[in-house]
């Protein structure tokens, strides 16, 4: 079987992760080319990686390259999308797509129109303890979900730089959980009200963000959820789920170092959660690139597709406006 050679543009937190996980972990990609506006010259000599550059571009033209994987901020996606589709070229693009509906459906009619395989980097569906909620779901073992609870607190706010180009909270941390809410409950959102505060720094407040939310929702299905963010939690990286419906409740706990407790006169001790996304989700992070290597060999339909790209941003769009208006937001 033939490898699918890849190319890497943007080599930052995400990019250098996903660019070891494909060396590393899955045979299938052949990792040939890397570009980085600011590129990282020891990073890509000590991986032996021949072709680097400082502009996408050079990858994007490359006709040895089947694939990219695009890891740069969230305003280059969709302009790459564009290019790297009607080059052909499969991508694999970071959540999210953008920040406006019309730059999303724009990127997604391209993908749509030259049958590339499209994934969205929507890694949380590849976590085992969230994919065994969702089947559990699925196989009616809770029965119909009532109530979706999902709570995702960061141990460290990203650096002002990043929150200015992100998009605000919603858009940038939510939507990972918009995305989430939508699989396991097994159903669209047409409800939301979402509210905030700034109680973690300032300057995120100054930048016209907040760094705490609480956002309400309501599906399609009648199900109703509840999601809880912060930018800051003093123990590390919080990610719990939980699903109750009418025959029962699953729920994934925290993942730590050890599962170690240790108990003595003086209390119970465990280990705090894992430190960041980097460390929590790895599993997930090789599974996505996986599906995306199954999905074009077995030319098989994407898990996490255009459209889950384009619904979760239309959500997070909505959980802005709410917050803003201070009004329950109804989408169709
Ligand atoms: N799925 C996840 O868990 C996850 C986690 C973090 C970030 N992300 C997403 O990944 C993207 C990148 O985030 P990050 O945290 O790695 O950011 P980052 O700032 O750490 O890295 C971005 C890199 O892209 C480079 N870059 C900028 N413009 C470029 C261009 N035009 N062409 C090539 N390279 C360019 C920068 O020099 C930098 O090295 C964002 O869209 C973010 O939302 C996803």
């Amino acid at each position: 079987l033939k490898k699918i050679n890849v190319g890497v543009i943007g080599l930052g937190r995400i990019g250098k992760l996903h660019a070891d996980n494909v060396l590393k972990f899955i045979p299938d990609l052949q990792l040939q080319a890397v570009a980085d506006v600011n590129l990282d010259e020891a990073w890509y000599c000590e991986r032996n990686i021949n072709k680097a550059y400082s502009a996408p571009e050079p990858i994007i033209e490359d006709p040895d390259i089947d694939a990219v994987l695009i890891c740069s901020p969230t305003p280059t996606h969709v302009p790459l999308i564009i290019s790297a589709a009607k080059a052909g070229k499969h991508i694999f693009c970071e959540k999210p797509v953008a920040l406006e509906i019309d730059a999303i459906q724009q990127a997604l009619d391209v993908v749509n129109e030259t049958g590339i395989t499209f994934q969205i980097g929507f890694n949380r569906r590849f976590d085992p303890n969230f994919k065994k909620i969702h089947q559990a779901v699925v196989d009616g073992e809770v029965g119909a979900p009532h109530l979706v609870r999902i709570t995702s607190y960061d141990p460290a706010p990203p650096p002002p730089e990043y929150v200015a180009q992100s998009g605000g909270i919603f858009l940038d941390m939510s939507i990972h959980d918009f995305d989430m809410a939508r699989y396991l409950a097994g159903s669209e959102i047409v409800e939301i009200f979402a509210t905030g505060g700034v109680l973690v720094n300032k300057w995120i407040g100054e930048a016209g963000d907040v760094d705490t939310a609480i956002i309400q929702l309501k599906f399609a299905n009648g199900a109703l959820g509840v999601i809880d963010n912060c930018r800051q939690a003093a123990y590390g990286y919080d990610q719990r789920v939980e699903v109750f419906g009418a025959k029962g409740n699953i729920s994934a706990h925290n993942k730590t170092p050890t599962n170690t407790v240790l108990s003595t006169a003086e209390g119970v001790v465990a280990d705090k959660p894992h430190h960041f996304f980097l460390e929590r989700y790895q599993d997930s992070y090789i599974g996505e690139l996986q599906a995306f290597a199954d999905s074009i060999t077995q030319q098989k339909p994407s898990i996490t597709d255009p459209k889950d790209g384009l619904m979760a941003a239309r959500v997070a769009l909505a959980a802005k406006q709410s917050f803003e208006a201070h009004q329950t937001i109804k989408l169709d």
